[in-house]
């Protein structure tokens, strides 16, 4: 398994630009289901989860394909889906696979997708997807580690009145995508909010699809006979631009974050700006699309809690909670979305930080000392958050099972040494 190595202590200086949102290019690819023609797709990060994306959709017999390397612009098609299934080899590596079922069922009348199960951040249930579902006339079976679910003999899902118990982001793609080719209409009540959603909202209706309501938490979605193909680019990754914002601020530097989108950082900016980090647009009009990020000799403890968007996002807590152990004073981090997402902060204490943890609460003292260590990085932000903490620890830091970063940060090495920070990927020996 590849390992980083970092050596902490230089502060960061230049410019980064941020690839596409991980978490757009997901559901936009797993809406090309829903077609017999083409979805081209632009700006798509090259990460293993869209390479997992990529084999998925493959499997289920569409054509996957890509003009240049490395790869961002994608074509998908999916004429006929030969084989309904997601299979566990897949699915078990990345939970997002479970978008494949909506628009499988709606487009083919069966779907066939393993239950992904647990997470080393939480259990991840997905039964909020299923009830949606069944309310829309899906028959569903779970046996032999599989979802099965079949349209009604009418052949198509029919359109409901849902309200989400929860939020949940997956869960409200997956209906959007469904109810996009169900007979009637379709409200989606306490929606899921975030920009990814609404990006695929407007994937969605290029390729023909009646939706009103994005950037609510009601959706309205009248479904319709058939969607043609479409040609979309994804949206800035918000939690990529995040982490880098955080880099330079950690480090005390100065670092400017282009081709992100500032109207999606709105928490992460207001939370920085009160721990005394200086962050301005960059750029004149009405949508500047770079940040400048410049560190203090003293950053300032200051609470937060995760919440679901416009809130502070949870995927950004492990690396605010790196920051928050270079703050002075008590920083108290609470943790709302997932119950179990605080493994990086045994592997922080390890390199010296001061963190007491009760339930959902983490209550960071600060500022530490940190030193490098080895360190195991156990999910994907959970790992963003230790290259923060090891970009400020005395020596040398080896982080080890940086798969999971490689999931979801496109090149970060060579973003990150771009920047100066000295870092390098020790590759796996070849067995
Ligand atoms: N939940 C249920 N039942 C469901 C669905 C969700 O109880 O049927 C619960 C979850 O267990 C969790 C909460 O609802 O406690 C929110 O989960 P949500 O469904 O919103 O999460 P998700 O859709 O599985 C997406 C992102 C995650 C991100 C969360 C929260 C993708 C592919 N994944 O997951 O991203 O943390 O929303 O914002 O969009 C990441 O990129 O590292 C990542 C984990």
């Amino acid at each position: 398994m590849d390992k980083f190595l970092i050596t902490g202590g230089t502060p960061l200086h230049g410019t980064v630009a941020i690839s596409g949102a991980k978490n757009s290019a997901l559901p936009a690819m797993a809406a090309s289901l829903l077609t017999a023609d083409q979805i081209t797709l632009h700006n798509v990060p090259m990460v293993r989860d869209i390479v997992t994306m990529g084999k998925l959709l493959a499997y289920m017999g569409a054509s996957v394909s890509t003009r240049d390397f490395p790869a961002s612009e994608y074509a998908f098609q999916a004429h006929t889906i030969s084989d309904a299934v997601a299979p566990y080899e897949l699915v078990k590596t990345m939970r997002a696979s479970i978008l494949t079922l909506g628009p499988t069922l709606a487009r083919t009348g069966i779907a066939r997708v393993s239950l992904p199960g647990g997470c080393a951040i939480g259990a991840r249930p997905i039964d909020l997807h299923l009830t949606a579902l069944e309310k829309m006339g899906a028959e569903i079976v779970t046996s032999h580690g599989y979802i099965e679910a079949r349209t009604p003999t009418s052949g198509r899902l029919h359109g409901a009145r849902i309200a989400f118990e929860k939020i949940t982001v997956t869960g409200t793609e997956n209906i959007l995508m469904a109810a996009a080719l169900a007979d009637g209409e379709t409200i989606l009540e306490n929606a899921a909010r975030e920009p990814e959603v609404t990006d695929l909202v407007e994937l969605l209706r290029k390729m023909g699809a009646k939706v009103t309501g994005d950037e609510t938490s009601t959706l309205c979605i009248q479904g319709v006979e058939a969607l043609h193909g479409a040609e979309h680019t994804v949206i800035p990754d918000r939690i990529e631009a995040g982490t880098f914002l955080i880099a330079g601020a950690i480090t005390n530097g100065d670092v400017t974050v282009t081709h992100c989108e500032p109207r999606h950082l709105t928490a992460l900016l207001n939370k920085l700006r009160e721990a005394g980090v200086s962050v301005e647009p960059v750029g004149d009009g009405p949508g500047p699309r770079a940040l400048r990020v410049r560190g203090v000799r003293k950053l300032l403890a200051a609470d937060m809690t995760t919440e679901e968007y416009p809130g502070f996002a949870t995927d950004m807590q492990a690396q605010y909670m790196a920051l928050a152990t270079q703050a002075e004073g008590s920083s108290s981090i609470t943790e709302t979305i997932f119950e179990n997402r605080y493994l990086h902060a045994s592997e922080m204490i390890r390199m010296g930080a001061h963190i007491s943890i009760d339930g959902r609460t983490a209550v960071v003292r600060g500022p530490a000392e940190l030193s490098g260590t080895t360190v195991q990085a156990s999910d994907l932000r959970a790992s963003a958050g230790l290259v923060l903490a090891a970009l400020v620890a005395s020596g040398e830091t080896t982080i080890e099972r940086v798969y999971h970063i490689d999931r979801g940060y496109e090149r970060i090495v060579e973003k990150l040494s771009g920047l100066g920070a000295n870092m390098s990927r020790v590759h796996a020996p070849a067995i």
